[in-house]
């Protein structure tokens, strides 16, 4: 038997090309709103006692990011399982345990933020619900990375597999899955940051927010700046082989790029500065989301060589696809909409 399963018989939906740019377009979005609870909670956390204006908007707005980066996250999911579900499956039976018990621990961090959201328990909730988000962000981590290590996979089964079976206890403690985590979390700090930006000059009238989120927000970028910079110096040698040299210089610059921006905002605080640095701290995440997906796919690419897989051209379930989808961010628009003509007024 091959170690490695052979592609789905039935080929892929619809030409290769559109379900990685679906993926890493959905990928973003979960990264967007990810990013707020993975640096948000622990920064609403700390600064609970400092700035409590800060801390109080970040735990009101987790109910929101959760349901809808959960529900983002869902879409590279789809699509991962579309294109490389013989490498995805593998890696997560091999920690089975670890994967089922992420949905336990995000229902109790979920109940959490929600707990902390109404006033109830609010650090102490809030502190629990980071802690294991934050768990639950290297699970995936640990996931990612053993998907596209495929090599690994005989001495863990080896060493998992006393019967035959895999116990579903291994535990992908490996520096690349940490150092991926550290990356996404250098990332959720200017997040965060663009987030406070754009709230603060959106809610034009609220002065005790103005006094604490502005300082803040540079602050909050450097801290970024610091874990990405740590986590990347480590991390890009190991995957400068696998990653064109326009995307190493684009994710590598798009972070200290933002960061000047912070400053910027900083010195002149305005939507327009906000809106810029949110438009700048898009783009390090759409960056990363891309090279990110092109490492995978060079990774994976000795194994499976996906454009000789038939594509069985599956356009209806696309549309519908794609219908729901558009009219799921024209809802998203309208609710933005009506959230700013409210904030505004
Ligand atoms: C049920 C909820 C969730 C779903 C469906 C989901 C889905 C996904 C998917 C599919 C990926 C990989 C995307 C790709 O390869 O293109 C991913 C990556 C990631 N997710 Fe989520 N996610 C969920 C919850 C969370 C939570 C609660 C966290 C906590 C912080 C989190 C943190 C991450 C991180 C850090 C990565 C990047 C992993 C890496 O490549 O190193 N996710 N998520």
């Amino acid at each position: 038997m091959p170690p490695i399963p052979k592609p789905d018989p039935l080929g892929m939906p619809i030409p290769i090309g559109y379900l990685f740019a679906l993926k890493v377009f959905g990928f973003f979005l979960h990264m967007v709103f990810m990013n707020l609870w993975l640096a948000g909670l622990p920064v609403a956390v700390i600064l609970a006692r400092t700035r409590p204006h800060v801390s109080e908007r970040l735990i009101a707005a987790m109910p929101f990011a959760m349901a809808f980066g959960i529900n983002a996250g869902i879409v590279p999911l789809l699509f991962l399982q579309t294109l490389y579900p013989q490498f995805f499956y593998p890696a997560t039976i091999l920690q089975a345990w670890f994967w089922f018990l992420v949905i336990p621990l995000l229902l109790i961090a979920y109940t959490a933020v929600y707990l902390a959201a109404f006033g109830r328990w609010r650090i102490l909730a809030s502190l629990a619900a980071a802690i294991l988000l934050t768990w639950i962000g290297f699970q995936f981590s640990a996931a990612m990375t053993l998907t596209a290590r495929p090599d690994h996979w005989p001495t863990l089964f080896r060493s998992a597999a006393p019967a035959g079976g895999v116990h579903g206890w291994t535990l992908y403690l490996e520096r690349e899955a940490l150092l991926r985590l550290g990356l996404m979390a250098g990332m959720a700090f200017g997040t965060v940051g663009a987030f406070l930006a754009l709230l603060t000059e959106i809610r034009q009238g609220d002065s005790r927010l103005q006094e604490e989120a502005r300082p803040l927000v540079p602050i909050l970028f450097t801290i970024g700046l610091g874990i990405f910079g740590i986590a990347g110096s480590l991390y890009a040698p190991t995957v400068a082989d696998r990653l064109p040299r326009i995307l190493q210089l684009l994710t590598g610059a798009s972070v200290p790029i933002a960061w000047a921006a912070a400053w910027l905002y900083r010195a002149r605080p305005r939507p327009a500065t906000a809106i810029i640095l949110t438009i700048l701290q898009g783009g390090v995440l759409v960056s990363n989301a891309i090279a990110r997906q092109v490492v995978q796919a060079t990774e994976l690419g000795p194994w499976v060589d996906l454009g000789k897989i038939p594509v069985r051209g599956e356009w209806g379930s696309f549309a519908m696809f794609v219908g729901a989808l558009l009219i799921g961010i024209g809802v998203l628009g309208w609710m933005l909409r009506t959230a700013w003509i409210r904030v505004r007024a």
